[in-house]
């Protein structure tokens, strides 16, 4: 731990906002005052151990699960549930339009299934007549394999969210459009926004999908507002791969926590105030639901995963991965600076849903209105915005008044795209 105590406080700080980014909203309304280093106590039971079984046939729902293999061989794990608990009463008999639900990073997609089935986005869809796909992205727990590496090597973990962009999204989406013969309303969270809008700026996967519904929508992130949110944007990200090396990001592991535990107790900061005061305060969560989650998330990222995110805190624009030198990124992409990801050229026609928070501090207001600017040659008829003043980040998923509020504005924009 000697290295820890060279570290300068701007980087310990920055790295307990990347962990907490996420980690945070489940904890907040938890009935017992947890920290963010305990309570990720579920082991990993490896493939098959069922999210159908454990969270959707215990409901009564129908539940099949599929694999696909990305083409630089990632197998993830694919849930769908059909059709609704009695056969979809509130919808179609027929012809179910397919949704892909896509959770955000050091989650997977249990994300959809916390609450009872008539709070739960994945279960309030089926019963509304759709087709529902959940998604779990490279390194999460049901998706912790690979044709040829080890996932407790490095190589395993060689990646970030462009990745998910270029390997992930087109495997699930062919997945999907395969399987059904039809295209797909997407539903996005956090980064599952992030790499959907950057996939349609690039205009891949655009042909297959018919609609997208952005919760919480991430692509700028530069206007965190706390303190703590600030220092992240200023943060120097070379010190947290000096000490992970660019790996395995396991939020449950004990290098992290032990990390963080020192990190707080270094800082003088009471973590659990430092994050509630980061992440924004969620309105609507049931403790009990919350106390749920924790025992399955938060889940593996990679560490450059989390360094390309906090680049983007950092540089305030939306860019590939930043290799840290004109001449590395000349050999990966044939200039001196990553690309940049240009969301004015999502095709001004394409039907977008967004929703966002007003107590969010990952999806901050100010950054959203960069995201909006960039979609003001949008179509009118559209762009569907919708703003709520008391959401936070979780509220979205699992917030128990997201239904009336979210879910079902969602329903009526995708009944609306024919
Ligand atoms: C990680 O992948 C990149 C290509 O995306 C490759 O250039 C690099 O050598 C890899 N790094 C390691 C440590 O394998
Ligand atoms: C909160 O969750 C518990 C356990 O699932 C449930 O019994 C209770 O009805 C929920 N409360 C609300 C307000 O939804
Ligand atoms: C993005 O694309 C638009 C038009 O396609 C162009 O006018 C604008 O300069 C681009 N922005 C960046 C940052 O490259």
């Amino acid at each position: 731990m000697a290295v820890l105590r060279k570290l300068p406080s701007l980087s310990i700080l920055s790295l307990v906002a990347l962990v907490i980014l996420v980690v945070e909203p489940y904890e907040s309304l938890s009935s017992s005052r947890k920290s963010v280093h305990s309570g990720f106590k579920t082991d990993y039971n490896g493939v098959g151990s069922g999210m159908c079984a454990s969270a959707v046939t215990v409901h009564g729902y129908k539940c099949q699960e599929f694999e696909v293999t990305t083409d630089d061989g990632y197998i993830l794990s694919v849930q769908r549930i059909p059709e609704g608990r009695v056969g979809g009463a509130g919808g179609p008999k027929t012809n179910r339009q397919p949704v892909l639900l896509q959770h955000g990073v050091l989650v997977d997609g249990v994300t959809w299934l916390q609450n009872s089935p008539a709070q739960s986005p994945a279960m309030i869809l089926a019963d509304n007549g759709f087709d529902v796909w959940i998604s779990n992205v490279r390194g999460t727990r049901y998706s912790r394999r690979h044709v040829t590496l080890d996932p407790d090597s490095a190589d395993y973990w060689n990646w970030t969210w462009d990745d998910l962009v270029v390997h992930d999204l087109p495997a699930l989406v062919d997945l999907v459009f395969k399987q059904t013969g039809q295209k797909i309303h997407y539903i996005g969270h956090s980064m599952g926004t992030l790499i959907a809008l950057a996939s349609f700026s690039e205009g891949k996967q655009i042909d297959k999908v018919k609609s997208a519904a952005l919760l919480s929508p991430v692509a700028y992130l530069s206007h965190m507002t706390t303190a703590l949110g600030d220092v992240a944007a200023r943060a120097f990200v070379s010190e947290i791969t000096t000490i992970f090396g660019l790996a395995e990001f396991n939020p449950r592991g004990e290098p992290v926590s032990d990390f963080l535990k020192v990190l707080c107790a270094q800082a003088g900061v009471d973590c659990y105030d430092l994050i509630t005061a980061l992440t924004g305060k969620n309105c609507c969560l049931n403790a009990s639901t919350v106390d749920h989650f924790l025992k399955n998330e938060p889940q593996s990222t990679s560490t450059k995963n989390l360094v390309h995110l906090s680049q983007t805190v950092r540089d305030g624009v939306l860019s590939k991965y930043d290799y840290g030198s004109n001449d590395f990124n000349q050999a990966h992409y044939g200039e001196t600076k990553p690309p940049r990801y240009n969301l004015t050229n999502i095709p001004h026609d394409f039907p977008l849903f967004l929703s966002y928070g007003g107590q969010d501090a990952l999806s901050d207001v100010q950054d959203v209105g960069i995201l909006l600017d960039n979609l003001k040659y949008h179509d009118v008829e559209k762009l569907h915005v919708q703003y709520i003043k008391d959401y936070a980040h979780a509220d979205f998923i699992i917030g128990i008044t997201a239904k009336d509020i979210v879910y079902n504005q969602i329903i009526s924009f995708f009944r609306n795209q024919g």
